[in-house]
């Protein structure tokens, strides 16, 4: 029972490939079937290939849909995102407008801390059907797999909220949220003077408690100067990797202040941002196998320009990853196709490598390589069917929302009117 097919997409973008994440030319292979179908049983990828093979394998029961010229492609699976926190910074979005920076406004009180207030004042379930409204933003873009990180608490207690409410997201979203504490987000203000109080809190108090909990399956950081510095953040997640969590990191986004190759060395899953970071710094990346997620949408939307080093991270034979950073301060979108469309024009990222970013390389970098983020037998079927013929389209009409519909699990669960 429970079974459907899709029939006669104009293409078919499976990712079919090796069982891990891509890396050089592979990055380009999409294993596009045009004219492809699925057929999926139980919500699992029990076929694909061309649409006349397809139809000859047809159960009885099936509930066909007809494709009619549109692409298929693996739902988005978005490795780098801040979904859970109160209120908005559109005021600060205004004072950028006007000249102000991210860094002078973090100075006088704004910035993360700003966020962290009003979420602090927010129940859990103001907290929950806030972050249940941006599920949607994010289903509606195509995204059906996402990292949700905490980190606008900086408090046990807080923490924990966040945390709990990403939990209660996976249970009442069609999305999977694979979670992630960023307790060592900033220094909160009550530990302005001590921040060595504040790194101690994190490895004495949040981490043994999240653990326990099993609230996340990473940690953690943002290495940065002004916010945890290398000796703070090799601690923090020594102590993390202690309780058996992986490592993800925010490193180089303002200033490069080696926090890449302390990925290298603590072999973190992956090293986030990077826009200030330098050859040498990717070539111990390569060496180590981190994973670098790139996160175009949140240099575009603090007016920066300088952007990562894509082409040389591909030379030098890193899986890369493409997010939104989505979050309220430096990146208020959830849209992949808008980073699709960022990779492309600001950093040489073709669309098909664009794709594997945001998809297959995205998937093994949240430990989810063998369940999702390519059309492949014995998978999830969870895939989106965009409303042009061309993959390329979708990085190319930005701006423009192409999505018509979203399955997760052989299930529809967004229909474009
Ligand atoms: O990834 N860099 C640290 N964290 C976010 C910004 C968070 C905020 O401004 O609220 C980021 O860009
Ligand atoms: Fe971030």
């Amino acid at each position: 029972m429970n079974s459907i097919a899709v029939l006669h997409a104009a293409q078919l973008v499976t990712l079919a490939g090796p069982q891990r994440a891509r890396v050089g030319p592979e990055l380009s292979e999409l294993a596009i079937i045009e004219g492809g179908g699925i057929i999926v049983r139980d919500g699992v990828i029990a076929a694909a290939g061309p649409s006349d093979e397809i139809e000859r394998e047809l159960p009885n029961d099936v509930e066909i849909l007809d494709a009619k010229g549109r692409i298929v492609l693996p739902g988005f699976v978005d490795a780098h995102a801040h979904p859970v926190f109160a209120g908005n910074r559109v005021d600060e979005f205004e004072m950028r407008a006007r000249g102000a920076t991210y860094e002078e406004i973090a100075a006088t009180g704004g910035g993360i801390r700003s966020t962290v207030r009003k979420t602090r004042a927010a129940s859990e379930a103001q907290l929950l059907a806030l972050a249940q409204t941006r599920a949607n933003w994010f289903l509606r873009c195509g995204t059906t797999t996402m990292e949700a990180k905490s980190g606008y608490g900086l408090s046990l207690d807080e923490e924990l909220k966040i945390l709990r409410v990403i939990r209660q997201l996976n249970e009442t979203t069609p999305i999977e949220f694979v979670p992630t504490f960023l307790g060592a987000h900033a220094i909160p203000e009550e530990f302005r003077g001590a921040p060595e109080q504040y790194v101690a809190l994190v490895i004495h108090e949040m981490l043994p408690s999240v653990a326990e909990e099993q609230l996340a399956e990473s940690c953690d950081i943002f290495c940065e100067c002004g916010y945890f510095d290398l000796a703070d953040s090799e601690k923090i997640l020594m102590a993390a990797q202690e309780h058996g969590l992986r490592i993800r990191m925010h490193v180089d986004q303002l200033t490069n202040s080696g926090g890449a190759f302390l990925a290298a060395r603590l072999h973190a899953a992956t090293a986030d941002h990077l826009e200030q970071t330098n050859a040498t710094e990717i070539a111990a990346l390569a060496e180590a196998g981190v994973q670098p997620v790139l996160l175009p949408a949140s240099v575009y939307a603090l007016g920066k320009t300088r952007y990562p080093k894509a082409r040389t991270m591909i030379e030098a034979g890193l899986a890369v990853v493409l997010a939104t950073d989505f979050n309220p301060g430096s990146s208020p979108t959830p849209s992949i196709p808008m980073v699709l469309s960022l990779a492309a024009t600001q950093m040489n990222i073709t669309p098909a490598e664009g794709v594997t970013a945001t998809t297959i390389n995205a998937a093994y970098s949240l430990g989810r390589g063998d369940k999702i983020g390519s059309l492949e037998v014995g998978k999830l079927a969870n895939f989106c069917v965009f409303d042009c013929a061309d993959y390329r389209e979708i990085a190319y009409w930005f701006g423009l929302p192409q999505i018509d519909s979203v399955y997760v699990r052989g299930e529809r669960v967004f229909h474009a009117d």
